[in-house]
């Protein structure tokens, strides 16, 4: 017998082709998507409406990427982005699409993923939250350290490259002396005579620039990162950007000798100040260190924190376990109303801020547990350390629950279940298995956050009711 493999089918586009099309949606990382001769086309930086002429940059077997040359008709949506690095910078994807149409266009993805990755037919009205001003609102930053044209620039990663960093002048998410303290950092590092470091050769000192800015008092929080190399360089810059910014009242030296580009450094030195910054959500004072997590977005975090206590409607008797904890935020808010809560992390140092933290509020019935929410429901029966819990609330990291956590937590059999989510795709993944996995649940409310203007992210606030 003879066999006769099928002529390949000849691709319609190949790289470097000009050709016109519409571009019909928008896909992740601010690239529309278009048709041409039934071939997938993502465009970069198209948008839904445009009409326009691009050149093929690369073309696969299933799909081609091009960039735009010229738009015959923009879309009714585009608009000019503010920030002057739009389209280098990595920092923002959505600068060109006006803001009601960002936030249409995150509703529409998280109906699409839920239905789609989640198997979710019928889904409860969404309530959408987009922000009153969507600039500026950042409250850490983590800048890069770079080289151009033989000297050290400030700013983020380009879009799309680990190594080329764009040297930004004014940060639009970030608030305004986020920026001041990256100019003067950028002056300090140049003044300094070391070099930025290399990531392709692990080469060079200055690697990072971690900012945070409490909302509560103005002030701000940096930390340099550095390779090793000699700390009066360190003190020197620390010296110079507080003498130009007397807002930044502390100034840490972090070191990394990291392969892995994280601005996480393996040890650290108040080098100004203190270690830790003020902050406040709501009613709640708290101290945060710079790498903790914190919901970078913190106005609008609160609105989301406020749903949830509503939400909650607690009278003072309930058991609340609140997963992947953090700082203890959401576990601190829910305990005045509270019987007992519960926070679990698996960051040592969150866990100690979490307990002082409920120290200085005055909360006696928050206890924080450190370990992986996995191992702890598993294998050390996290749910007895008290009464069943009514209330289970879960705040994972992008990936999602762990599978091992879900077996138990279904046992446990609470009431309710409140799933904070900072990406639709485990949420979809993770609603599918719950739902499956315990019929009696339903899906009673979803209100989307709008906490990252500009870019393709979104919170998700979803509950399970039985
Ligand atoms: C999205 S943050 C939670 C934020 C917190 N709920 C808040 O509102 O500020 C996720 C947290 O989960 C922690 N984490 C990651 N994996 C974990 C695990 N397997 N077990 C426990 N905590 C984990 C991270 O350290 C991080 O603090």
């Amino acid at each position: 017998m003879t066999t006769t493999t099928p002529p390949a089918r000849s691709r319609p586009l190949r790289a470097g082709q000009v050709v016109v099309v519409e571009i019909e949606k928008l896909a992740l990382l601010g690239r529309g998507i278009a048709r041409y001769e039934g071939m997938t086309v993502f465009v970069k930086d198209g948008l839904p409406g445009d009409r326009a002429q691009i050149c093929v940059t690369k073309c696969k077997p299933q799909y081609a990427e091009a960039r735009l040359v010229q738009l015959e008709r923009p879309s009714p949506h585009r608009m000019t982005p503010a920030c002057r690095h739009f389209g280098a910078c990595g920092g923002c994807d959505l600068q060109h699409l006006d803001y009601p149409a960002q936030v249409a266009w995150k509703q529409t993805q998280l109906v699409e993923t839920l239905q789609h990755l989640g198997g979710l037919k019928t889904l409860p009205p969404i309530t959408v939250v987009p922000m009153d001003d969507p600039w500026h609102y950042r409250n850490k930053m983590e800048f890069s350290f770079g080289e151009e044209a033989g000297r050290i620039v400030a700013g983020l990663h380009q879009r799309g490259s680990f190594q080329r960093i764009v040297k930004l002048e004014h940060c639009w998410i970030a608030p305004p002396l986020a920026s001041d303290i990256l100019q003067q950092a950028e002056l300090a590092a140049n003044a300094s005579g070391l070099p930025a470091y290399d990531p392709r050769r692990h080469q060079g000192f200055w690697r990072y620039l971690v900012v945070r800015v409490s909302r509560a008092t103005g002030e701000a929080l940096l930390m340099l990162v550095t390779n090793e190399g000699p700390r009066e360089a360190v003190v020197r810059a620390a010296e110079q950007v507080t003498r130009a910014l007397p807002t930044v009242t502390s100034v840490l030296w972090g070191v990394s000798t990291r392969v892995s580009d994280v601005a996480h450094p393996e040890r650290t030195e108040v080098l100004i100040g203190r270690d830790t910054l003020e902050e406040r959500i709501g009613p709640l004072a708290l101290e945060v260190r710079p790498m903790n997590f914190l919901q970078p977005n913190l106005s609008h975090a609160e609105r989301l924190y406020r749903e949830m206590q509503a939400a909650a409607g607690l009278q003072g008797r309930e058991t609340v376990y609140d997963l992947y904890c953090g700082l203890g935020v959401i576990a601190l808010l829910l305990a005045p109303d509270a019987h007992r809560v519960y926070g679990v992390e698996s960051e040592p140092d969150h866990v100690a801020l979490a307990s002082s933290n409920a120290s200085r509020n005055g909360l006696s019935n928050a206890t924080f547990v450190c370990g992986k929410v996995e191992d702890l429901l598993l294998r050390r029966g996290l749910f007895r350390l008290g009464p069943p819990p009514d209330l289970v609330v879960v705040d994972p990291p992008r990936v999602g629950l762990h599978p091992e956590a879900i077996g138990p937590l279904l046992q446990a059999q609470p009431p309710r279940l409140f799933y904070i989510s900072c990406n639709p795709a485990s949420l979809a993944h993770d609603l599918k298995v719950l739902l499956e996995r315990e019929p009696r649940w339903r899906l009673t409310r979803l209100s989307l956050y709008d906490f990252f203007p500009q870019t393709g992210h979104m919170e998700v606030f979803a509950t399970l009711e039985r």
